[in-house]
């Protein structure tokens, strides 16, 4: 292709979510469950109170200033840090921030993986771990995340430096996550590669699981030398925060010395892509972390409540009507099972001819339960099975 460099991917992009997003926005009828966002039970976009009312503080030469440095403003870094981690890992971390989890799973990716490099990843999963893969010339291995097995075999086929992105709790697409003791073994497992190992978590999602989420954080204290983990926030997710573009990349290891140096790798990398970040977003983060805390903790708990009540009724009716679902734990969405995906195209195309708007994901279609109010959760696994 003229003009592109020659290792460009010239493979054709097309966003196949923006697409039916976009269909379902124009038909008044829409039922739309194509989101990634939460929504309210009044159909609007779900905002929380503190991190508006903490942004209407910040003055108009805050919101025009660049940030501190391409890795951030250091008072948001902290206390994003402690947040993400909860005070869960002793073991040596470093934090920058990034434009958002694609941010900080984008810059994992160009600091540790050449070109024809491997990246695995669940084989129902985040549409866009394919783009980064394609955008890096990478080879993308995939695994079933119900079957421990599988996903170490996928380990073991990559016979030189590991990178695994594993995203729990709250898959997306699936709502699965892993419990505690399936985390000991996938450590376990990475602990006994004679090789160098990546652990990319996306944890996107983690603020919406329920039980003790980030329990699993503490076995990352007892890693072997030869394991990085990385630790990919999003606060487009925990704060309701998508457009204004911040996240964090959260680094452990055994050695300091090298995550100082990596960590400044990774700046680099920033200042060379994005170079600057939202400034008043991290400066309002900032403030919601250090004096609005606890009006956070209540809303986002009133915020899962809301969206617990809306998978629970969906689950229920959809194992009354005989609707097979993947099996999931939390999250925004979950997933109808069509194993085949040529059939999972016509069901998709009869829901939208039936103003049943989801998402198209392999081996099944995704409904997204965070932007569906209840009562249009109410009756709809029985009318998506009529048309399955
Ligand atoms: C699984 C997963 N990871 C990461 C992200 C990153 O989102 P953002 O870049 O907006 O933080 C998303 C967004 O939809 C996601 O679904």
């Amino acid at each position: 292709m003229k003009f592109v460099r020659k290792t460009e991917n010239t493979k054709r992009y097309v966003d196949n979510i923006f697409s039916v997003v976009n269909a379902a926005k124009k038909d008044p009828e829409a039922i739309n469950a194509t989101a990634g966002c939460l929504y309210g039970e009044d159909g609007k976009l779900f905002t929380y109170d503190c991190v508006y009312k903490s942004e209407a503080e910040i003055t108009p030469a805050q919101r025009a200033a660049y940030s501190a440095s391409p890795a951030g403003n250091q008072e948001y870094i902290d206390l994003i840090r402690d947040f993400v981690t909860g005070g869960r890992i002793k073991n040596h971390h470093m934090a920058m921030a990034t434009p958002g989890g694609t941010g900080a799973i984008s810059c994992a990716v160009s600091t540790c993986l050449e070109e024809g490099d491997s990246i695995i990843y669940p084989k129902i999963a985040w549409g866009n771990y394919r783009v980064i893969c394609d955008e890096h010339n990478l080879k993308s291995i995939n695994y079933d995340v119900y079957d421990l097995d599988d996903l170490f075999a996928a380990i073991d086929s990559v016979k030189d430096k590991v990178f695994l992105i594993i995203n729990s709790p709250c898959q997306n697409p699936l709502g699965h996550a892993y419990t505690f003791k399936q985390w000991n073994l996938i450590m376990e497992k990475l602990n006994s590669l004679d090789r160098e190992a990546v652990l990319l978590c996306d944890i996107a999602y983690i603020d919406y699981a329920s039980g003790d989420p980030k329990k699993y954080f503490e076995l990352f204290d007892e890693i072997n030398d030869n394991v990085l983990v990385l630790l990919a926030a999003s606060c487009s997710k925990a704060f309701s925060y998508y457009g204004q573009r911040l996240g964090a990349l959260i680094a452990v290891n055994n050695d300091e010395e090298f995550l100082d140096h990596y960590m400044n790798l990774c700046s680099r990398t920033a200042r060379a892509t994005w170079s600057n970040l939202n400034n008043a977003g991290m400066l309002n983060i900032a403030s919601v972390l250090r004096d609005h805390r606890e009006e956070y903790e209540t809303e986002l708990k009133a915020a899962m409540e809301m969206l617990k009540q809306r998978t629970d009724l969906f689950i229920r009716q959809a194992k009354d009507c005989g609707l097979e679902l993947y099996q999931s734990a939390d999250g925004f969405f979950v997933t109808i099972r069509v194993k085949d995906n040529e059939e999972r195209d016509r069901i998709h195309e009869r829901l939208v001819d039936h103003h049943i708007y989801t998402i198209k994901v392999n081996e099944g279609i995704r409904v997204g339960l965070c932007s569906t109010p209840l009562y249009i959760v109410d009756g709809l696994a029985e009318k998506i099975k009529e048309l399955s």
